[in-house]
């Protein structure tokens, strides 16, 4: 059975960079792999008060069965003001619950950061992988994929490089590899 794989991108930016760089890894999967880009951006932000079956937002039930529906979830963000976006940690914070019901829980996760700048929204990434280790998402280590100098690595077709594909190939890889042998 064909395997799902959830995006999550934490820009909102019509051109992000981010949305090409997940769309680049989108491309890569296997046969046998299909990508679901999950909207985050209509979540109204989590409040306790409205957790009750009746007073659920529509959205968040959606939201809730799409991510449980997932056999993995790859996380692809800018960095804003050295932590992640907003709109992403609210969705990680609605999957996360009501209380012992996380849709979150033992999906193999690996988390990618992209920035014009140098160090590639290494912080971002680090925010993203402390709430993913409270939330019980084996994430994988190896290879780490801080995506600097974004704006070099487009091509004038909108494409990311062949040479950084290259990486985003072996990033891949390790990934699935990870996946599979814990979803054995
Ligand atoms: C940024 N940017 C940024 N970049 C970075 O490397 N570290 C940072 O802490 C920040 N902080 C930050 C805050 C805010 C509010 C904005 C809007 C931007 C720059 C950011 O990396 C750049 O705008 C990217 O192009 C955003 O990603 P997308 O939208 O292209 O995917």
């Amino acid at each position: 059975m064909t395997k799902k794989i959830g995006f999550f991108i934490g820009s909102l930016r019509e051109d992000s960079y981010n949305k090409k760089v997940a769309e680049a890894f989108a491309s890569l999967l296997p046969e046998g792999y299909e990508s679901v880009f999950v909207k985050i951006d209509d979540l109204p932000f989590y409040n306790e008060d409205l957790e009750t079956p009746e007073n659920a937002p529509e959205a968040w039930t959606r939201f809730r069965n799409e991510v449980k529906d997932l056999d993995g979830v790859i996380f692809v963000s800018p960095e804003y003001n050295r932590s992640i976006p907003a709109v992403l940690k609210n969705a990680l914070d609605v999957g996360s619950r009501p209380y012992g019901q996380s849709v979150w829980d033992t999906k193999p996760g690996l988390v990618v950061t992209a920035s014009p700048g140098g160090i590639g929204g290494f912080g971002a990434n680090h925010i993203i992988r402390q709430s993913l280790v409270f939330l019980n998402v084996p994430t994988l280590q190896q290879p780490e994929a801080y995506i600097g100098n974004i704006a070099n690595l487009v091509g004038e077709d909108g494409k990311i490089i062949d040479g950084t594909m290259k990486f985003f190939e072996t990033i891949v890889n390790a990934y699935i590899d990870f996946l599979e042998k814990l979803t054995k």
